[in-house]
């Protein structure tokens, strides 16, 4: 269980034991590690000194590619400026500015920014505001939280409630009461190789009327949805379906939050994809790409009148009984202010538009090759479902995570679809060498 590495800066590792390393198969890593040891534009450096193409954005967060020199002397000059400051009865100018910068980013009245550190915060916070909202307005009743099969919402309690992954709920008891869940919208059979959103499923919505009728609107404070989902295999939002839901809340005066996680700054070509699909909801999670993976951070974003309820009582009270040690930390916020600078003045959304149609080529281009049975794109992500090994779920995909990083390329594996996100600052040449070492790794899984 060694590994060591020539990276001059990297502390040499021949203990691998300590470390419990999380969403991995710990054994199978530390007898065979993979070590990455730096990151630079497109590529990660491996221990063995090879470069690896990033076709995932680390975890879908690197957007702005790695080691961007902007980022990492405004990284480093606020550290050298301020390490910390208490972000309860205390401020500081960066998190101001990017509070405001934020809510200039975002539609509609999207206007007030909660931060946190991570996505799974962003999603707890955002459920708990929900929760609060709607006791302050008088309807303390408003207590259930909805859910859809298949979301992931990150790892904490409330996330993995209203998540429908069922090791969550097969490891880690009976969560959250009062969460139910809307059927998930992956309709193989129907939708199979769509180009971007699907045809079929915009009436999976209408389940939320179901729900509604069997809980009673008035104990249902919020809906909790990815617009598109991507941790459980890149499951793209049918045609209608975010606008059936949004009316449906409408209707019933339910909060509709948008897990912006993965979806957030850029991925799809515009800055979140409430904007991309003209859907307007009432909080948006985001965390990922906020810093591009540099610092962690995370925000819920709330709309006009949800934060004014707040506003209310006497001036002297805390109106929000919740926060974080971390929340709106220096070197976070100065990450941020510099990421999206960079996202601006690079143009990156507008790249990932703009190369959005020769990715979806590539991605299609691989039909017909063993085991594909499914393909799905939108913007800058790709879904490519495998037909599972019979009685080994996981394996085949897995083996071509291998073999791709084998072959200089980071893939992202979730049962047997692999999911492929790379960092925006991506050019059409790297695009054509991910999909011709996937395609060559393809044609080898048996
Ligand atoms: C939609 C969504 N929500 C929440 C999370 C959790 O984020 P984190 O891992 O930063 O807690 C993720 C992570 O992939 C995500 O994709």
């Amino acid at each position: 269980m060694t590994a060591q590495g020539p990276a001059a800066s990297a502390p040499a590792v021949n203990d691998l034991s300590s470390f419990w390393m999380p969403f991995t198969a710990n054994r199978q890593f530390k007898n065979a590690p993979r070590m990455l040891v730096g990151a630079q534009g497109m590529h990660y450096t491996t221990a063995d000194g090879r470069q690896v193409l990033d076709g995932t954005a680390g975890l879908w967060c690197c957007n702005a590619g790695h080691g961007n020199p902007r980022i990492v002397k405004a990284i480093q000059d606020q550290a050298g400026e301020m390490d910390y400051a208490p972000a309860f009865q205390m401020g500081h100018p960066a998190a101001f500015a990017l509070a405001n910068r934020l809510a200039g980013m975002l539609p509609g009245d999207l206007n007030h920014v909660f931060f946190t550190n991570s996505g799974s915060e962003s999603v707890d916070t955002a459920l708990k505001i929900a929760l609060a909202y709607h006791r302050m307005k008088g309807e303390g009743s408003r207590t259930r939280l909805i859910g859809r099969e298949r979301g992931y919402h990150g790892v904490n309690f409330g996330g993995i409630s209203v998540g429908g992954i069922t090791n969550n709920r097969r490891f880690f008891g009976t969560l959250l009461s009062g969460v139910d869940h809307l059927p998930h919208t992956h309709l193989p059979d129907r939708n199979a190789f769509s180009r971007g959103q699907p045809e079929h499923g915009a009436a999976l919505a209408d389940d939320l009327e179901r729900l509604v009728a069997l809980h009673g609107a008035e104990t249902i404070a919020a809906v909790i949805v990815e617009p598109m989902a991507g941790s459980t295999g890149v499951l793209m939002p049918p045609k209608g379906y975010l606008e059936r839901l949004r009316a449906i809340c409408d209707r019933h005066g339910i909060l509709l939050i948008f897990d912006e996680v993965i979806t957030g700054f850029g991925r799809l070509g515009s800055a979140f994809a409430c904007e991309h699909f003209g859907v307007l909801p009432d909080i948006v999670t985001t965390a990922k790409g906020l810093t591009s993976g540099t610092v962690p951070m995370g925000a819920a974003i709330v709309r006009e009148g949800i934060h004014d309820a707040f506003m209310s009582g006497p001036e002297n009270a805390i109106e929000l009984f919740h926060g974080y040690t971390y929340s709106a930390h220096p070197l976070a916020c100065a990450a941020a202010l510099a990421t999206l600078d960079v996202y601006q003045d690079d143009g990156l959304f507008a790249r990932c538009a703009d190369l959005a149609p020769h990715w979806e080529e590539r991605v299609h281009g691989l039909k017909g090759l063993p085991h594909v049975i499914d393909l799905r794109n939108m913007g800058l992500i790709a879904g490519i479902e495998l037909e599972p090994k019979p009685g080994k779920p996981t394996e085949r995909a897995f083996t071509a995570f291998l073999k791709c990083y084998e072959a200089g390329l980071l893939i992202r594996t979730t049962g047997d679809i692999i999911a492929l996100s790379p960092p925006l600052i991506i050019d059409r040449d790297q695009i054509d060498r991910i999909f011709d070492t996937l395609g060559d790794v393809l044609k080898t899984l048996d």
